[in-house]
C-alpha cells in the first residue's frame, strides 16, 4: 500500500500512555509511503524515547525549541519553523488533555505547541488524536476545548471506546493506528461523493442445499470492501451487504451481513429506496436448490448420486435497475462483470441487459481471492481501461469515476 507517497507529514507525541501506540503509528504511516517527521513534547519523553521515534522515522527527533541542529534542512535554529512549513500535515498523537488545552490559548512554551501556533494555518492542517482517562475526556473543561478546537479550524478525531490504562473502562483511548492511518487516508482523499448514500453489494452468496451443504463462488469479497470504504473515505455514508467472507469492515462503513441470493435481494432492495449509488460488486449465485433438505442429505448405500432440482435467483442488480428511482436518475447503479474471457464484449453485453449505465469488467479468475486486479469501465460512450494496481487503487478510481458520471447526470 502506497496510499501515503508524497506525503510529508509531522508527527506530534504529546505526554500520555498513548505514545507506545505512536510508534507503532509511525511505522504504519512509514509504510504507506510517507516520510515522518516526529516532535515530541518533554512528558512524551516520559514515555518513550525519541530513539525509538527516530530509528522508526528515520529521521533525527526534535524535542525542544533550543535545538541548534538545523531542521528541515535549514540551519537557523529555528525549527518551530522549519519542520511546519514543509508539511502537508501535522498529526497529533497521542494529544493529551494538557496540550488540547495549551493549543486552544495559543500557548507555545515548548517546541510542539510552538510550531502548532507558527504553521501556516490556511496550508497546514493540524489533526489530533486525543488520548486520556474517560473522566478528564468527559470533562466540561476537556468537551469545551474540543469545540473550540474545532472551531479553530482543528481536525479532532474521535476517541476509542474500552478498557484503559489506569483500569476504568470509557471512552478517551487514543485510537489504534491502524483507525488513525484510515482517518488520515481519508483526510486527504478528496471529497468527491460527500453527502451522498453509496450502497454496495460484495462477496459470494450462499445457497444451502442441506445444513451443512452449499452451493457458492471463489468471489473473496476484496473488491467491494474497497470500493466500500473508498467511498466512505470520498465523504459517501455506506451501507455494504456482504455475503459470506472473512473480511474486517471498512470504518466508517455500515455492514449488514446476508448469506443466500434472497437475503441480498431483500437487503439490497430495501436500502436501495435511499440509496444514490448502488455498486453491485457482489458474486450472486445463479441457482439455488429448489428445496433446502432440513437434515443432512444422506449417501443410500445404492451408488446413487441425488437428484437435485435447482431454481434461478432474482438478479439483484436488474431489479434495483429497473426501479423508479434508478428510472429517473435518483439512482446511479454500477455493475461488476467478472467474466473468464472476452471482457470488453461481455462487459457490453450486460451493460445493456441489466440496463445500468456502467459496468466494470474484469477477469474473474485472475482476481479471485487477490489483492489486486485490472479492470475495464464501459459506459454510453465507449471504455476505459485501468490497468493492474491494487483493489484499494482501483476501488478509489472507480470511486471518482462514478463521481465525475453522476455530476455530468
Ligand atoms: N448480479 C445480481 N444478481 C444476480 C446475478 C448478478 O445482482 N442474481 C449482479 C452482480 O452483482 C454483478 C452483475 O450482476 O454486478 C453481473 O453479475 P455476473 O455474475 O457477472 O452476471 P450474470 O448476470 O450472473 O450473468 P452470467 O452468469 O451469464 O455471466
Amino acid at each position: 500500500m502506497n496510499d501515503l507517497a508524497g506525503k510529508h507529514l509531522v508527527l506530534g507525541l504529546s505526554g500520555g500512555i498513548a505514545c507506545y501506540k505512536a510508534a507503532e503509528l509511525c511505522r504504519a504511516l512509514v509504510k504507506a509511503g510517507a516520510t515522518v517527521q516526529v516532535v515530541m513534547s518533554q512528558a512524551a519523553e516520559q514515555f518513550i524515547t525519541p530513539v525509538t521515534m527516530q530509528a522508526l522515522s528515520g529521521r533525527a527527533v526534535f524535542t525542544s525549541q533550543w535545538d541548534k541542529r538545523p531542521s528541515a534542512g535549514v540551519d537557523n535554529q529555528m525549527p518551530h519553523i522549519n519542520l511546519s512549513r514543509e508539511a502537508d500535515a501535522i498529526l497529533i498523537a497521542p494529544a493529551s488533555a494538557d496540550f488540547m488545552a495549551k493549543l486552544i490559548h495559543g500557548r507555545a512554551d515548548d517546541l510542539l505547541s510552538l510550531m502548532c501556533l507558527a504553521r501556516p494555518i490556511d496550508r497546514v492542517p493540524l489533526i489530533v488524536a486525543p488520548a486520556m482517562n474517560r473522566e478528564m475526556w468527559a470533562h466540561p473543561a476537556t468537551q469545551r476545548n474540543v469545540t473550540q478546537l474545532r472551531a479553530d479550524g482543528t481536525r479532532v478525531l474521535d476517541v476509542g471506546q474500552g478498557e484503559q490504562a489506569c483500569g476504568e473502562t470509557g471512552d478517551g483511548r487514543m485510537l489504534e493506528p491502524s483507525e488513525l492511518l484510515d482517518d488520515l487516508l481519508a483526510f486527504f482523499t478528496a471529497k468527491t461523493l460527500l453527502g451522498r448514500r453509496v450502497l454496495v453489494s460484495a462477496g459470494p452468496t450462499w445457497e444451502a442445499l442441506d445444513p451443512v451443504r452449499g452451493l457458492t463462488n471463489r468471489s473473496s469479497g476484496k473488491m467491494g470492501f474497497a470500493v466500500a470504504q473508498a467511498a466512505q473515505r470520498a465523504g459517501a455514508q455506506v451501507d455494504l451487504v456482504a455475503g459470506p467472507v472473512a473480511l474486517p469492515t471498512p470504518r466508517g462503513v455500515r455492514r449488514l451481513d446476508v448469506s443466500s441470493a434472497l437475503d441480498m435481494q431483500a437487503a439490497v432492495l430495501a436500502l436501495a429506496e435511499h440509496a444514490d449509488v448502488f455498486v453491485a460488486a457482489a458474486a450472486v449465485a445463479d441457482w439455488r436448490p429448489a428445496q433446502m433438505a432440513a437434515h443432512k442429505i444422506k449417501k443410500d448405500g445404492s451408488g446413487q448420486v441425488p437428484l437435485l432440482e435447482w431454481v434461478e435467483n432474482p438478479d439483484i442488480l436488474a431489479a434495483v435497475a429497473a426501479s423508479e428511482r434508478a428510472k429517473r436518475g435518483d439512482l446511479y447503479c454500477v455493475g461488476f462483470a467478472a467474466e473468464s474471457r472476452d471482457v470488453l464484449a461481455q462487459a457490453q453485453a450486460k451493460r445493456l441487459r441489466k440496463g445500468v449505465p456502467l459496468v466494470v469488467g474484469n477477469l474473474g479468475p485472475e482476481t479471485f481471492g487477490r489483492d489486486d486486479n485490472a479492470l475495464i469501465l464501459v459506459d454510453g460512450r465507449g471504455h476505459t481501461e485501468l490497468p493492474r494496481a491494487s483493489k484499494a487503487d482501483l476501488a478509489c478510481r472507480l470511486v471518482h469515476e462514478i463521481a465525475q458520471r453522476m455530476a455530468l447526470g
